[in-house]
């Protein structure tokens, strides 16, 4: 069973996505975080303004395997790495590149082919997973994501600036030619901005176990 979540930066995926996949026993699969790796491996080889088929090819090449939920790369788990500036800093370019989109997408469909999946990412529900059993939109106003974002945060940007910067990257991930973020007409929208993690996982659990695929696999 496939459940796709796509959203802006912010609206709650990854927390939702994690814990829904815990709370069912399925498998969470974060799709930025591959993307993430790819830009991470580049930088590390110096790459970072290099050509699309140079990036191509660290995606190519990429260690990567998902263990209990959790994404290894180089067997290693790199989590704040993931999330450093610089990554930050060029992983819209790599992850516009169409060869670097289909190795992620033929990832997730390998690991889709063995187990029950909740993924999520900004083009789950349109491009990589049409056909998914369950597909969500979550959303939540640029005020509520930059206040989250601000919280969450080590370092010492103001609300401001971390607003800024979600819009800015709001712009950038609607604008893409490849895997831009939209949603799909038969998504259900649901807005996080007025609700707390526990509320949302209710909600998408309660849509997940009220379909047919779900009870089959129960029974
Ligand atoms: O969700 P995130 O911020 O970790 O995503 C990292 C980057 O990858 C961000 O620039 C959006 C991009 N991305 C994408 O293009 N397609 C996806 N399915 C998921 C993420």
């Amino acid at each position: 069973m496939v459940v796709a979540i796509d959203g802006p930066a912010g609206a709650g995926k990854s927390s939702v996505a994690a814990r829904c996949a815990v709370a069912l026993g399925f498998v969470y699969l974060n799709s930025g975080a591959i993307y993430r790796a790819v830009t991470w491996k580049a930088l590390q080889q110096g790459l970072q303004d290099s050509d699309a088929d140079e990036i191509a090819a660290v995606a190519q090449s990429l260690d990567i395997e998902y263990t209990g939920g959790r994404l290894l790369i180089d067997r290693r788990q790199r989590d704040q790495e993931l999330h450093s500036a610089a990554v930050d800093q060029y992983v819209a370019r790599h992850s516009a590149i169409a060869a670097v989109r289909e190795m992620v997408n033929r990832r997730l469909h390998q690991i889709a082919e063995q187990s029950n999946v909740v993924v999520e990412g900004r083009d789950i529900t349109t491009v990589v997973f049409p056909d998914a059993d369950v597909k969500i939109y979550l959303d939540a106003s640029v005020d509520t994501r930059a206040q989250r974002r601000w919280q969450q945060q080590e370092g010492d940007l103001s609300l401001q600036q971390i607003a800024e910067r979600i819009s800015s990257r709001d712009e950038a991930d609607r604008k893409k030619t490849a895997g831009s973020l939209k949603q799909a007409d038969d998504a259900i929208y649901l807005d996080t901005s007025h609700l707390t993690i526990d509320e949302v996982c209710d909600r998408v659990i309660a849509t997940i176990q009220n379909t047919s695929k779900y009870r089959e696999l129960q029974s």
